[in-house]
């Protein structure tokens, strides 16, 4: 399946898509992610788009669409993938459209958490990411065994640059004008299916699992 998460910072996108990719052998593909991992390596991309990401504002649109096109070509995208958090504007939607065309696929469904902002703020508050594996902690939503420290793989856990309130506030002034318009968008296209974002992790898995008629979870 090729699939769209949508949704505010702090739905849950990257959460479930992670969980759900991992289980069906999809591709999870995190704009936010490669974005960063671009940053990390201060590599051409990641120079441009670190002031962008550091104040919440979202990095140009032809930047973004590039490192997705050439994201999608690779082999383990084949069996089906997520995009998390892409598109984000109705440009870059209009461009994923023509790409996927290029490469003679189409998007299966588009599924939109619905999310309440007391929800969001509480979850981007708390959020701690594996220095070295990614993985994705909440201090008491989802909390490590440890404190501090990965369960995966040991590594320190930190705070994004981009959850601290006064970035979070404009991250989701963003999502309202840029990014919320897709909403109709899709549903115009017939491909949009709304969920709750405010539902528990397990929850969550399983309604989007409902919603794409594939089978439960195998390991939680
Ligand atoms: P990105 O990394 O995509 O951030 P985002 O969309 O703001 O999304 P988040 O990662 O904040 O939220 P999420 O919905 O994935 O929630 P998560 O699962 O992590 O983008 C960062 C920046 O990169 C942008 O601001 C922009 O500058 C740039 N960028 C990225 N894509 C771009 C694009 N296409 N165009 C232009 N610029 C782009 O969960 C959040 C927390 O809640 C975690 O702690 C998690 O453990 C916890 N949690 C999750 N689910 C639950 C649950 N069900 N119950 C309890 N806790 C939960």
């Amino acid at each position: 399946m090729r699939l769209v998460f949508l949704g505010p910072p702090g739905a849950g996108k990257g959460t479930q898509a992670e969980r759900l990719c991992r289980d069906m052998n999809w591709a999870h593909v995190s704009t936010g992610d490669l974005l960063r991992e671009a940053v990390a390596e201060a590599s051409e991309l990641g120079l441009k788009a670190v002031e962008f990401m550091k104040s919440g504002r979202l990095v140009p649109d032809d930047l973004v669409v590039s490192l997705v096109a050439e994201r999608l070509k690779r082999d383990d995208c084949t069996e089906g993938f997520v995009l998390d958090g892409f598109p984000r504007t109705v440009v870059q939607a209009e461009m994923l459209e023509e790409t996927l065309d290029t490469l003679d696929i189409r998007l299966d469904r588009v599924l939109y958490f619905a999310t309440d902002r007391e929800v969001i703020i509480t979850r981007l508050s708390g959020r701690r990411i594996c220095r070295d594996c990614g993985a994705n902690y909440h201090v008491t939503n989802i909390p490590p065994k440890v404190e501090g420290v990965c369960d995966r793989c040991g590594g320190e856990l930190y705070q994004r640059d981009d959850d601290r309130p006064e970035t979070v506030q404009k991250r989701l002034v963003v999502y309202e004008e840029q990014t919320a318009p897709l909403i109709r968008f899709y549903e115009e296209r017939g491909l949009l299916k709304e969920l709750s974002g405010n539902l528990e992790v397990e929850e969550g898995q399983a309604a989007i699992r409902t919603a794409l008629g594939v089978p439960a979870e195998r390991e939680p």
